[in-house]
């Protein structure tokens, strides 16, 4: 198995930065396909604390080479601010490679962004304000600017000026300042001039490493239910999250996909508006939030947390073919109590036999959980199966057996060390 997604399999911030870390020095490329700046991935290592956002967490390995690919949405003043911070954090990383088809995002993105929530008023989505709706909105709209155009130094002047005028006029019904072409051509040609180097045909390098069978790691960001199509929609981002988003977002077709693994933490948050069945409104949630440290790291929001959803974990399952878990954050539960897992759905009186479509079906759905045992001994030591309490190996493999997956890998700490890896033979096969 050369080829590997990580996936998030529940809304976001499953730790997967850290599990993309552990598993990168692996790999010969690491592959981000959707989203942009929205996602926020701390990895911990060697005594240090680095924050991603556009760059995939694997170029802390200077192996192996990162891509940036097709499917994302690439603000260049946030991925050049974000390379030579980790630059001067760790001189030696690895080489970087941006796909011409990836969407550049502009200030009147992240105005559009604000504007909009603005005027959603109750309804707002609580995006994260990095524009990144509005981009993919042009993408849709067929008048977005790739990175192959920011480049060209001839054509991007041009694009710019036509795309400008009529942003600018929709920022104005919204209520917004039109913003000046010459400063902004001015500012971003300098970012294009920087970028340049690192853009070239990333499609035609990851399909002949591929043919070549060396190890492809494609690092997902945010989570299943965030998925733009199967998310819980319109609480969603715009984007392809899922497994599937990995094929779309770089141009490998399914059958060279080998694998997939889905990030869980062993609770569920989720940050922003939407269904969260699972929440807890209450001091326990409060407890997990501050033991968890649950606080976006692009945005500082507290995260809103709850009870594990086994119901939604299975879809997600499903949704990505999932052939193992890696559990993260079990660390984060260790005195909590007992704990509640949620088993099924009830809306309207009767179970509920799918998950929901709409918002309105969302409206009226309870979780039933079921109790189990918790523990109250810092497991952050443990590094192997036997170190853990049986409380939480009962956990893990109750969430084995509902789900119908197995677990692969579990994290018990920020650390890279802080890792078990029960099952290698279902990362990169035996
Ligand atoms: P957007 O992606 O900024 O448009 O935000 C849409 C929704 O996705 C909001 O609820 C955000 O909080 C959520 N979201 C976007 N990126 C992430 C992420 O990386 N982790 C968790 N939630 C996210």
């Amino acid at each position: 198995m050369a080829t590997l997604v990580i996936v998030g399999a529940q809304w976001g911030d499953e730790a997967k930065g850290k599990i993309v870390d552990v598993l990168g020095d692996q790999a010969t490329f690491v592959v981000r396909y959707s989203g942009g700046n929205n996602a926020g991935h701390t990895v911990i290592t060697g005594g240090q604390t680095y924050k991603f956002h556009l760059l995939p967490a694997g170029i802390l390995h200077p192996n192996a080479v990162s891509i940036l690919a097709g499917g994302m949405a690439v603000c260049p003043k946030s991925l050049l601010e974000e390379l030579d911070r980790t630059r001067a954090q760790k001189p030696e990383l690895g080489e970087l490679r941006v796909s011409p088809a990836a969407h550049v995002v502009f200030p009147y993105h992240r105005e559009l962004d604000r504007l909009e929530e603005a005027a959603r008023g109750d309804n707002k989505i609580g995006t994260t304000s990095r524009g990144i709706g509005p981009m993919y909105t042009d993408k849709v709209q067929r008048i977005g600017i790739r990175m192959g155009e920011f480049v060209d130094a001839k054509k991007f002047p041009v694009r710019l000026r036509e795309v400008l005028e009529f942003k600018n006029r929709l920022m104005q019904l919204l209520g917004g300042e039109p913003i000046a072409y010459e400063p902004l051509l001015e500012e971003y040609t300098a970012y294009a001039d920087r970028i340049r180097p690192y853009v070239m045909d990333t499609e035609a390098i990851l399909q002949e490493a591929v043919r070549r069978g060396e190890r492809v790691l494609f690092e997902g960001a945010q989570g299943t239910f965030l998925d733009l199509d199967h998310g819980t929609y319109p609480y969603v981002t715009s984007s392809h999250p899922t497994a599937g988003g990995a094929c779309l977002g770089t141009g490998i077709g399914p059958r060279d996909i080998h694998n997939a693994l889905g990030v869980c933490k062993a609770y569920t948050t989720r940050v922003g508006e939407g269904p969260f069945p699972t929440e807890l409104d209450n001091e326990i949630g409060q407890q997990i939030r501050d033991q968890g440290h649950e606080y976006g790291t692009t945005t500082g929001r507290p995260r809103r947390c709850g009870w594990l959803d086994l119901v939604a974990l299975k879809h997600s399952c499903r949704l990505n073919s999932l052939s193992g878990l890696i559990i993260t954050r079990l660390d984060v539960l260790s005195g909590v109590g007992d704990l509640e897992v949620c088993t099924a759905y009830h809306a309207h009186g009767g179970p509920l036999g799918h998950l929901p479509y709409s918002i309105e079906e969302w409206e009226g759905v309870e979780a039933q959980t079921q109790t189990l045992k918790g523990w109250s001994e810092d497991i952050q030591g443990a590094r192997s199966w036997d170190d853990l309490p049986k409380a939480t190996q009962d956990y893990v493999r109750f969430i084995e057996e509902f789900t119908g997956t197995p677990a692969a890998i579990l994290s018990i700490g920020p650390d890279r060390d802080e890792t078990i890896i029960l099952r290698p033979d279902l990362v990169w096969g035996s």
